[in-house]
C-alpha cells in the first residue's frame, strides 16, 4: 500500500498545500507546533474517518473558514486509490473513493490502513486499560467491517442503557425496560469479545517474535486478552449471549445503584507479561517501552496477513522517545516494505546516520517544502 500524495484545504492550520510523498520513508521535521502532526492526522483520518487526536471535526476546519478537504492519492495491489473527504461546520461529511460517493464513512475501512504510533503509545503497556481496549479496536476495525459496525452499536446501545440505568434509580423509568437494551447489548458485546480474543491469539506469536528480537531472546512476551465476561467459563453448548446475559442479571442491582454498566467489552483488558511477571505492574521502563513497541510492530505484520497488503506506519514524535538500539531495529523491520511517515523536531537528534532513500520535509507553520531527498 503506497501513499502518493496528499491535498489539504483548510486543514487545521493549512490553508492549501499539496505533498508528494516518497514512496520508503517520509521524514517531517519543523519546530514545535508548526503542523507536523497534523500532515500525519490528515493521513489517518483518511484511514479511519477520524482524528485520533479530537471527535469535533469542527476543530480541523482552519480558523474562520468553513469547511475543510483532504484528498488522498495511493496505490494498492488492486489499483490506483483516490479518497476525498471535505466537512463542513455544520457537520455533514462527503466522502468519495475513486470518484463515487459513498454514504458512510464506514466505507472507507480497508481502503488504506495505517499503524499509528504517537507518545501515547508508549503508555500502551504501562496505562489504563482504556489505552489497551483503543489499540484493538483502532486495529480491529481496520480489518473487520462487522468488528467496527458491532463496536460502534455495542457504544450506542451501551450510553442508552446507562442513561436508561440512571432513570430507573431515578424511579422516572420502570426496571423492566432494561431487557430490551440488555439483548442487544449481549448481542454486539459477544462478536466484539470473540473478534479481540481471535485477534490477541494472533497478535500474540508476532508480538513475540519482535520482542525476542529486540530483547536477543532473552525474554518472552504473553498477552492475554482478559474480558470482564469470560465467556469461555461455562460449557461449549451454552451460547455467548446466555452468558454475557446472566452477567447483566447478576449485576442488575448493582448497576442500578451506580447508574452505569459494570461488566462488558468496555471494561476489557489485556494481561501483559514477560515470562511470568506483569510487566504493567513489575516492569522496568525499559521492558515496557519495548513491550509496547513489539505490541505496535505487530500490529503491521497482522494486518499484512489479514488483508495481503502491508499498511502505512505514521510514527508521530516516538523515535525521540526510544533509545538507539530500539529505534534501529524500528527501522530495520520496516526498511524496503512499509512506506513510513516520521515526524521529529529535528532530522540529527532521531536518525543516527543519515536516511538514504527517503524524502525530509521541513514544515513552518502551515508551509511545507522537501529539505532533502536521499
Ligand atoms: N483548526 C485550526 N486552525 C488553524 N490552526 C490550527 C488549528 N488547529 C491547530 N492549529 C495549529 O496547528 C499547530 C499545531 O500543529 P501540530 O500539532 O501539527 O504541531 P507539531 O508540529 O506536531 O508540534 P509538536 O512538535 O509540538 O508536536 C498549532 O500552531 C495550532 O495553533
Ligand atoms: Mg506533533
Amino acid at each position: 500500500m503506497l501513499v502518493n500524495g496528499i491535498s489539504l484545504s483548510n486543514y487545521r492550520n493549512y490553508r492549501d498545500i499539496q505533498i508528494d510523498f516518497h514512496p520508503m520513508l517520509n521524514i517531517i521535521t519543523g519546530r514545535n507546533a508548526q503542523g507536523k502532526t497534523n500532515i500525519l492526522e490528515a493521513l489517518f483520518y483518511t484511514v479511519t474517518g477520524k482524528s485520533h487526536r479530537t471527535g469535533l471535526d469542527k476543530e480541523l476546519i482552519l480558523w474562520g473558514e468553513n469547511f475543510f478537504r483532504i484528498t488522498l492519492f495511493g496505490e494498492k495491489f488492486s489499483g490506483r486509490i483516490k479518497i476525498e473527504i471535505s466537512t463542513r461546520a455544520d457537520g455533514k461529511k462527503i466522502l468519495k473513493v475513486n470518484g463515487q460517493p459513498r454514504k458512510k464513512l464506514s466505507e472507507l475501512i480497508g481502503v488504506i490502513n495505517a499503524v499509528l504510533f504517537s507518545p501515547e503509545d508508549m503508555m500502551l503497556v504501562k496505562g489504563g486499560p482504556s489505552v489497551r481496549r483503543r489499540y484493538l479496536d483502532i486495529e480491529i476495525s481496520q480489518v473487520s467491517p462487522y468488528y467496527c459496525h458491532s463496536l460502534s452499536n455495542y457504544n450506542r446501545i451501551l450510553s442508552q442503557r446507562n442513561s436508561l440505568l440512571k432513570a430507573v434509580r431515578e424511579g422516572e423509568e420502570s426496571e423492566d425496560l432494561l431487557s430490551v437494551w440488555d439483548m442487544q447489548l449481549a448481542e454486539y458485546g459477544v462478536n466484539i469479545i470473540k473478534k479481540r480474543k481471535e485477534v490477541i491469539q494472533k497478535l500474540t506469536p508476532i508480538a513475540r517474535k519482535i520482542h525476542a528480537n529486540i530483547t536477543e531472546g532473552n525474554e518472552e512476551l504473553n498477552l492475554t486478552y482478559l474480558p470482564s465476561i469470560n465467556l469461555d467459563i461455562e460449557e461449549a453448548e451454552v451460547k455467548g449471549e446466555d452468558i454475557f446475559l446472566k452477567k447483566l442479571k447478576e449485576n442488575r442491582k448493582m448497576e442500578i445503584i451506580k447508574g452505569i454498566t459494570i461488566s462488558g467489552p468496555h471494561r476489557d483488558d489485556i494481561d501483559i507479561r514477560i515470562g511470568k511477571i506483569n510487566v504493567k505492574s513489575f516492569g522496568s521502563q525499559g521492558q515496557q517501552r519495548t513491550g509496547a513497541l513489539s505490541m505496535k510492530l505487530s500490529e503491521i505484520e497482522f494486518m499484512k496477513n489479514e488483508t495481503g497488503e502491508y499498511p502505512i506506519l505514521l510514527l508521530d514524535d516516538v523515535m525521540s522517545e526510544l533509545d538507539t538500539n530500539r529505534r534501529k531495529y524500528l527501522l530495520r523491520v520496516v526498511k524496503g516494505k512499509v512506506q513510513t511517515f516520521v515526524t521529529s523536531t529535528g532530522v540529527k537528534d532521531v536518525f543516527d546516520t543519515v536516511m538514504d532513500n527517503s524524502r525530509i520535509f521541513e514544515v513552518e507553520s502551515g508551509n511545507i517544502n522537501i529539505i532533502q531527498e536521499g
